[in-house]
């Protein structure tokens, strides 16, 4: 046995002593970055509430915001897009929301604490695909009954300003409105009723 093979061996020791060394380093340089964003991201994942601030949407427009990950679509409707939720109701599958997902403050034919604002988790009831927001009156690829709504691109479901569902497509029942409350008349909060 050569010294130089208990050299080596010392070496490849201390060699590993000095990277666990680094590597502790590492870890207190490190920590508290994970410390300070760690926990708002825990809670986003736990379902925190968001908040959603309306004063900038126009009648007629969408915002989407986060919530558990998933999009949450906030629509301003208009004084016709509201009218016409009466007109469709015939042609929609449960138009009093019996069977949908909804606060019990939502069971009503808007759907909304405020009937102007629509609130709706954007995921179709169907698979899970996001719906896309079509607000227009009779476009030529939904015919000449469309009156406004959501129309899911992935098997065809639709749905009206409401989020209620239309008989004869593979969406079994209406979109989900989450929880949520007014904080002040242009700011919502998403996730907590
Ligand atoms: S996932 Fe929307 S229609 Fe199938």
């Amino acid at each position: 046995m050569s010294t130089d093979g208990v050299n080596q061996s010392r070496r490849r020791i201390l060699l590993g002593a000095t990277a666990a060394m680094g590597a502790v380093g590492a870890g207190f340089v490190v920590t508290p970055f994970v410390k300070s964003w760690n926990p708002s991201a825990k809670a986003k994942a736990a379902g925190a509430p968001v908040t959603a601030d309306l004063s900038k949407l126009e009648p007629g427009q969408q915002m989407v915001v986060e919530w558990r990950g998933k999009p949450v679509w906030v629509v301003r409707r208009t004084p016709e897009a509201l009218a016409d939720l009466k007109k469709v109701a015939g042609d929609l599958r449960d138009p009093e929301s019996n069977e949908s997902v909804q606060p019990d403050f939502a069971k009503n034919e808007y759907r909304s604490i405020k009937p102007e604002y629509a609130i709706l988790v954007g995921i179709c009831t169907h698979l899970g695909c996001s719906p896309t927001y079509r607000p227009e009156v009779a476009p030529a690829d939904l015919g000449q009954n469309w009156r406004g709504g959501f129309f899911c691109p992935c098997h065809g479901s639709t749905y009206d300003m409401a989020g209620r569902v239309y008989k004869g497509v593979p969406a079994p029942i209406n979109l989900e409105v989450p929880p949520y409350k007014y904080l002040s008349d242009g700011v919502v909060l998403i996730g907590e009723a």
